[in-house]
C-alpha cells in the first residue's frame, strides 16, 4: 500500500537518474557508543531499502557513493571493514538484483579495488547486463577530478581529436558515467554541504538536496521527501521561469 507521502508523488515527473552521497554511518554509531564499523554496517542496511524503493517509485538510474578514492588514506582496519561489507553486500544481494530486473554498474578506479571484489563485482556486472528496469551504479574508488583526469588521458591517448575540435560531448563521452542518464538530483545525507569529489562535471544541472537525516537512518520515506522537493523545484537551465513555462506549454 502507497504512504500519504508517496501518494502526492506524480509519477511523470520522477527524476531519471538520482545520485547519493551516502554520509554519516560514524556519527550514527559514536552517537550510540558504538565503532565506526557497526555504522557502516547499518548503513548496508540502507543500501538494502533505498535501492529496492528506488525501484519502486519508478527511478531509471541510481548512483551510490560507496567509496572514494580519499577514503583509502582512512585507517586501514575500516578500509578492510567496508571492502568486506561490499563483498558481503554484492554476494547476498546479486541474485535479489537479478530478479528485480535492476543491472548493476560500477564506476571509479576498479583497479584499485581488492582482486577478490573485483571477481565478485564483475560476475554480478555481467549477470545482471541485460537488465532494463533500473541501472545500480556503485561509486567504488571514485574521485570526481580523478574521472576528468582519465578522460583527459583517454582523449589525449586516442591522438586523433584536435585541440579546437573537442566539445562537452566528447568529455562527456570519456567520463565513467557516458551510458548513464543526465544526472538530474543529488541527495546528500548527514546535512553537511559539501560535494566531496563526487560527479563534479555530471552536477552541473542538477537539484541538490540535504538532509540532516544520518545514511543509517534513510528509508524510503527519506527517498520520497527528496523527489517531492525535486518535483516542487523549477529547473531552469539558465533560461527565464517565462522561457521554461511556454516550453511546457508547446
Ligand atoms: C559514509 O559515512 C561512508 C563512507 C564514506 C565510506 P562516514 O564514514 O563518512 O561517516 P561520518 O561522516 O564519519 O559520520
Ligand atoms: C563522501 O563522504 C564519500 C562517500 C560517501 C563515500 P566523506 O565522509 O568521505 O566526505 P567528507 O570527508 O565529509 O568530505
Ligand atoms: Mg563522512
Amino acid at each position: 500500500m502507497k504512504s500519504k507521502l508517496e501518494k502526492l508523488l506524480i509519477k511523470s515527473q520522477v527524476p531519471n537518474h538520482v545520485a547519493i552521497i551516502m554520509d554519516g554511518n560514524g556519527r550514527w554509531a559514536s552517537k550510540r557508543g558504538l565503532s565506526r564499523i557497526r555504522g557502516h554496517q547499518e548503513g548496508m542496511e540502507s543500501v538494502k531499502s533505498v535501492v529496492k524503493s528506488a525501484r519502486e517509485l519508478g527511478i531509471k538510474a541510481i548512483t551510490l557513493y560507496a567509496f572514494s578514492v580519499q577514503n583509502w588514506m582512512r585507517p586501514k582496519a575500516e578500509v578492510k571493514a567496508l571492502m568486506k561489507l561490499l563483498k558481503d553486500y554484492l554476494i547476498k544481494e546479486g541474485d535479489k538484483l537479478s530478479e528485480k530486473g535492476i543491472r548493476l554498474n560500477a564506476i571509479g578506479r576498479l583497479d584499485d579495488l581488492p582482486e577478490d571484489v573485483c571477481v565478485v563485482l564483475d560476475d554480478i556486472m555481467e549477470e545482471t547486463l541485460h537488465n532494463r528496469d533500473m541501472v545500480l551504479t556503485l561509486a567504488l574508488s571514485y574521485g570526481g577530478r580523478e574521472e576528468i583526469v582519465d578522460a583527459a588521458r583517454s582523449i589525449i591517448s586516442r591522438g586523433d581529436i584536435t585541440a579546437e575540435s573537442i566539445n562537452e560531448l566528447d568529455i562527456s563521452n570519456y567520463l565513467y558515467t557516458k551510458d548513464l542518464p543526465e544526472l538530474d538530483l543529488l541527495i546528500r545525507t548527514s546535512g553537511e554541504m559539501r560535494i566531496s569529489n563526487f560527479l563534479l562535471w555530471q552536477i552541473a544541472y542538477s537539484e541538490i538536496y540535504v538532509t540532516s537525516t544520518l545514511w543509517p537512518d534513510f528509508r524510503k520515506r527519506h527517498l520520497i521527501k527528496a523527489l517531492l522537493h525535486y518535483q516542487n523545484t523549477e529547473r531552469r537551465f539558465g533560461l527565464t521561469s517565462d522561457q521554461i513555462r511556454k516550453r511546457e506549454v508547446l
